[in-house]
């Protein structure tokens, strides 16, 4: 059986305060509702890190960044490394996040970069891909998804492999109210796996938890994730609510 997950992505959202005193109700719910089926993980600005790793600790829950730097350290005004974040406690990172693609013009020697980096400081990677809406439009979704996973994440080993999650996020669903539709998703996270069997083989594709991302909400994510290739969600704006996130948790 494959790992599940749930991972909120708080994206630029809430100030210290707030972001403290959310986690500790997320923390509250899953301590007193734990959920046998799914890690759940909160990937949150950096700036939360070290006080929601301190919320979360001993818990339920585990924490990851939505960014880490392309270098190890240095004169890198403004940046934060891989190995930054895993001194906070966090596990996990998301890398490859269509808005760090689109916005901050990361592209995939970057991203391969980066994704290095973060295993090497013992971090394990959320690594997104997927593909804007006129790639779809025109039929070359397959295509963009599989040059990001390519350029981006197959120069790792078979053994760095079992320290990725991926995320599928077609970036016309992303914060748009539109979803992938559940066949959709399916097709796209089993070509996924497909590429991964082809290049890791069988023992590897079939360990990768794949993850769904884009409009993520309590309505649909059961039937998003009753597909066999989709194993959880990316949740980005129902993971700001509570009610929200611990429904979308309940449905895997
Ligand atoms: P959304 O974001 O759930 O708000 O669409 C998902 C994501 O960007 O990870």
């Amino acid at each position: 059986m494959r790992k599940k997950i749930v991972a909120g992505n708080w994206k630029m959202n809430m100030d210290l305060s707030e972001g403290l005193k959310f986690a500790v109700s997320v923390e509250k719910h899953f301590r007193e509702n734990p959920s046998d089926k799914a890690q759940v993980i909160l990937c949150t600005p950096f700036i939360h890190l070290a006080g929601v790793a301190e919320i979360l600790k001993n818990g339920k829950v585990a924490l990851g960044a939505q960014n880490c730097a392309s270098e190890a350290s240095g004169a890198f005004t403004g940046e934060v490394s891989a190995y930054m974040v895993k001194s906070t406690g966090a596990e996990y990172v998301i890398i490859g996040h269509s808005e760090r693609r689109s916005y901050y013009h990361e592209d995939d020697k970057l991203l391969s970069k980066k994704t290095l980096l973060a295993i090497n400081s013992g971090l394990k990677v959320i690594f997104c891909c997927g593909e804007v809406q006129n790639e779809r439009e025109e039929g070359k979704h397959f295509l963009v998804v599989k040059r990001q996973l390519e350029e981006g994440l197959f120069s790792l080993t078979e053994e760095q492999m079992d320290k990725i999650v991926l995320a599928y996020e077609p970036v016309w669903a992303i914060g748009t109210g539109l979803t992938a539709s559940p066949d959709q998703a399916q097709e796209m996270h089993k070509y996924i796996r497909d590429l991964v069997r082809d290049k890791y083989g069988n023992n590897c594709a079939k360990k990768l938890p794949v993850l769904y991302g884009g409009s993520c909400k309590p309505s649909n994510a059961a039937e998003i994730f009753s597909k066999p290739d989709v194993d959880g969600g990316l949740i980005g704006g129902a993971s700001l609510k509570k009610e929200d996130f611990a429904a979308i948790v309940e449905a895997i």
